[in-house]
């Protein structure tokens, strides 16, 4: 029944609008991934179950659901699924789908074509002539992925039931989880992003207080999940059982959807979200072996033990247009972007590049800017064929001889004490930590994108300020930051 199922996902979704797919956020899941996500419910009771699948587009995963309860899998008399889908051009599938089990299970579906966020709100909030949604047993999602604006609709009705959040994907996440019987299981398919977008604490800390994290599979290759509709985004399949104690986590992962090479680990939850972290980062680990960032006891300060800083680059140039020179003069700054940038070598100016190389300085622009001296920069956005995640570059003042204060573009991620540079071997030992192997691995642990924000930066872990200074002196011996540290030199310098 599936195979007609994914046929039918195939035909669907080729033939959708692109106008319409992006409107609603519609890639259907395939056959594998749902039949997975499926298999990942414990049984708790065997009466009557309630299944919600809210966004459920042609109602592949409740069909994978029904599927494992034919099959022997799962064991209920009765099945009552609550599909909620708000493209009604959609309903015709959704209902031929969930007629097909009707024939020989005891299933009884009900279609929704409202909207779930207002419907769940509603059903919450409990109001006099509102509709109450059952308490389920169990949730099916793969939602919706929209930006949801600060002053929409939407935003309103969630503040409503205290959930804070950015993307539709989890407003519905949070809402079915809420919507759960106590003890009640949700598994969905979600992009990555939530593990660590700073936006996105408010939602972490949402589930992590109102549900135990029981399982998480990460796919390894960025495009394969939703290979037909070209979704670039690293997405994780979660496992959440509300009012649940929080024990061990069991930590899957394989290529793609055919589940060919998965690997299965048990984690301490101190692993995945760390003791005291206050922005509640989710870690994926991918081997239960510590990296030499979690094994050194050397390994251990934060900036502020250090005492220094890292802040994105204030200059937002679409913002500050009229003051940006494409080479400098003598009324200007250096204006420094990523691509200025070669391994360790500064090219700039660069007359051949498509961005300014500098800024006026006046009165408008003189709070953007910090003297000219060593610094440590990131970039934020890292190519996909980029090998590593983070790459960081020191600037060094001789690169500007005759630039009091340099511009820093907002795409870049700048290490600063106080708003100045840094000493020299500090500068070169930040970079250096930062483009080792080691700390790639561990930000690969929490972030699934190619961007490097301020926060992730902030909240790692790092050698001491003397250990660093050491690093740096190793460093600037090659005079090349391009020579990667290995994880034994690492070790041994920091030691
Ligand atoms: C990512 S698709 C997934 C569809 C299906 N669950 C699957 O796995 O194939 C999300 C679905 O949610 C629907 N949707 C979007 N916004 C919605 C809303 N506010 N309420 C209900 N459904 C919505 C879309 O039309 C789309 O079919």
């Amino acid at each position: 029944m599936l195979s007609k199922i994914e046929q039918l996902r195939l035909i669907v979704s080729k033939a959708a609008d692109p106008k319409r797919k992006s409107q609603f956020g519609q890639f259907f899941t395939p056959a594998g991934i749902a039949q997975f996500m499926a298999e990942l419910f414990i049984q708790r009771t065997k009466g009557n179950c309630h299944l919600l699948d809210a966004g459920a587009g042609i109602g592949s995963l409740s069909a994978a659901f029904l599927e494992r309860w034919a099959s022997g899998g799962l064991d209920f008399q009765r099945v009552e699924v609550y599909a909620f889908e708000i493209d009604k051009g959609l309903h015709p599938y959704l209902v031929q789908t969930l007629e097909k089990y009707r024939q020989y299970l005891n299933v009884v579906p009900t279609i929704r074509g409202d909207d779930f966020v207002h419907a769940a709100v509603d059903s919450l909030c409990g109001g006099l002539f509102t509709e109450t949604l059952p308490r389920y047993t169990y949730a099916i999602l793969n939602p919706p992925y929209k930006k949801i604006r600060s002053n929409s609709a939407h935003r309103s009705a969630l503040r409503r039931v205290g959930i804070e959040t950015v993307n539709l994907y989890s407003a519905f996440v949070a809402l079915s989880l809420s919507l759960l019987e106590d003890h009640g299981q949700l598994v969905a398919i979600i992009p990555r992003s939530f593990c660590n977008g700073p936006y996105y604490r408010p939602f972490r800390e949402y589930i992590l207080k109102h549900a135990a994290i029981r399982q998480m599979h990460l796919f390894a290759s960025r495009n394969k999940a939703f290979k037909d509709d070209d979704v670039l985004q690293e997405n994780v399949i979660i496992m959440l059982e509300r009012g649940a104690h929080q024990g061990n986590v069991t930590v899957t992962t394989s290529t793609d959807d055919n589940f060919t090479d998965m690997e299965m680990h048990n984690y301490l939850f101190d692993r995945i979200v760390l003791p005291g972290d206050p922005e509640h980062f989710i870690h994926v680990p991918t081997s239960p072996e510590f990296g030499v960032i979690e094994r050194s006891g050397a390994i251990r300060c934060t900036l502020e033990d250090i005492g220094i800083k890292v802040s994105t680059g204030p200059v937002i140039d679409f913002r500050l247009k009229k003051h940006l020179c494409k080479m400098p003069d003598a009324d200007t700054v250096p204006l420094l972007y990523p691509g200025h940038f070669k391994g360790q070598i500064t090219d700039w100016p660069n007359p051949e590049s498509n961005k300014p190389n500098a800024i006026r300085r006046n009165a408008e622009t003189e709070k953007w800017f910090y003297p000219n001296g060593f610094y440590c920069v990131v970039r934020r956005f890292s190519s996909k064929e980029e090998k590593r995640r983070i790459v960081a570059s020191v600037v060094e003042p001789d690169s500007f001889p005759n630039a009091e204060v340099l511009g820093f573009e907002n795409h870049l991620n700048v290490f600063h004490e106080k708003k100045r540079g840094l000493p020299k071997a500090l500068a070169y030992g930040v970079a250096a930590f930062l483009n080792t192997a080691a700390v790639d691995e561990n930000f690969r642990r929490f972030s699934g994108h190619t961007q490097v924000n301020a926060t992730d930066l902030r909240l790692m872990k790092y050698p001491s300020r003397e250990n660093l200074i050491v690093l740096g002196e190793w460093a600037m011996r090659y005079d090349e930051l391009s020579q990667i540290l290995s994880d034994e030199q690492l070790e041994s310098l920091v030691a």
